[in-house]
């Protein structure tokens, strides 16, 4: 059992080949609730590269959708064509962000399917893009309901749980991957406390993680991240349960700036580390963390925050948007089949695909 979001879908297709991507614009929340309609490939990416849709399984569902609108209305009659403008448009989604594998994986997973398809009619193909995309969208949601399950039972009645950025609803086709063990365990009646980091510079945790925890009718507290080392200390924390954008073949984890920060603190006061991922996370091609590309984001987001400049504008800003926390830090792996834990590369590589 898990109770549902009561948020709107975070994204999803309308309508036929000639429809169109609709998504949550995240960068508005949690002021404004704005949907944004995308009908073409360059939106999605842009949407992608300023965050309107943000998250790791999201971008990769995201890309889904954007190759379909690459493609639906292109002229190639033929299929060796048609698939070479495949790759193209794939290509220039891969360039949007370059840490959640998620994105990639989907691009693959879409160039694939097409080169599979045993038809030479080019608006068969295109119709079978959307529907793989679209399965891509409700098995992210399927996978996030059995880390729900996986997880539900760590988070016991009175236990207060700390997450870092936004592993939600928002960043999912739905329930999250950090937060699905939270409404499994709120739909199975246990009270428990969730503290959400505010997760500087973009806010994701106090914009969206709160937004969306207060809407489900979960108890979440927001804090400055600066202030989880004195939060634990004072024994409010029984567990941390964060998302990830990449797991390496090893075990490192890549997530939001800052969880790096909290394994090292969880460690220091004695609380187990988890990490959630639908196997779509995991990249065995990627043998450690050093492997990962992290996203270094604009000086301005770290200098003009909260609508003002509050750095001084001659001054420049350190903006990784990801860190990397080596496996020995994380406690377990709750996944869509399972809960992993110690996490070992052989484990890893046995229980994911
Ligand atoms: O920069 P963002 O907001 O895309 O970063 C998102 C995160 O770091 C999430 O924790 C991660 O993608 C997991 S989402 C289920």
């Amino acid at each position: 059992m898990i109770s549902e979001p009561s948020i709107p879908r975070t994204i999803e297709w309308v309508g036929g080949l000639d429809g169109h991507v609709l998504l949550v614009e995240q960068t508005l929340l949690p002021v404004e609730l704005v949907m944004l309609e995308c009908h073409d490939t360059g939106t999605i990416w842009q949407a992608i590269k300023r965050l309107a849709v943000r998250g790791a399984p999201a971008i990769g569902i995201a890309g889904a959708m954007g190759v379909v609108l690459g493609l639906r209305d292109d002229a190639a009659s033929d299929r060796a064509s048609f698939l070479d403008k495949v790759k193209e448009v794939c290509d220039y989604l891969a360039t949007s962000r370059p840490t959640a594998v998620n994105l990639f994986w989907a691009l693959d997973r879409m160039r694939a399917f097409a080169a599979s398809l045993d038809s030479d009619d080019v608006v068969e193909i295109k119709l079978g893009l959307l529907e793989e995309a679209k399965r891509i969208r409700d098995e992210d949601a399927a996978m996030c309901r059995a880390i729900g399950v996986a997880g539900e039972h760590l988070i016991e009645d009175g236990a207060g749980v700390l997450t870092h950025c936004n592993a939600g609803s928002l960043a999912t086709a739905e329930y999250g991957t950090a937060t699905a063990p939270m409404y499994a365990a709120h739909a199975a009646g246990r009270r428990f406390r969730v503290y959400a980091d505010e997760t500087r510079p973009l806010l994701q945790g106090a914009r969206l993680t709160a937004w969306e925890l207060s809407r489900a009718g979960i108890d979440v507290t927001v804090l400055c991240d600066n202030m989880a080392a004195s939060l634990m200390r004072s024994g409010a924390v029984d567990l941390v349960l964060v998302g990830a954008d990449r797991v390496a073949g090893n075990g490192d984890v890549a997530n939001k700036i800052g969880t790096y920060g909290l394994a090292v603190l969880a460690q220091a006061h004695d609380i187990p580390f988890y990490v959630a991922i639908p196997y779509s996370t995991f990249d065995r091609d990627t043998v450690d963390g050093a492997a990962i590309p992290i996203e270094q984001r604009d000086e301005s987001e770290v200098r003009g925050g909260f609508g003002r400049l509050i750095s001084p504008e001659d001054v420049p800003c350190y903006n990784p948007a990801f860190d990397v926390t080596p496996a020995a830090l994380v406690t377990g792996i709750i996944t869509d089949r399972g809960l992993i834990q110690p996490v070992t590369a052989d484990r890893l590589c046995g229980v994911l695909p």
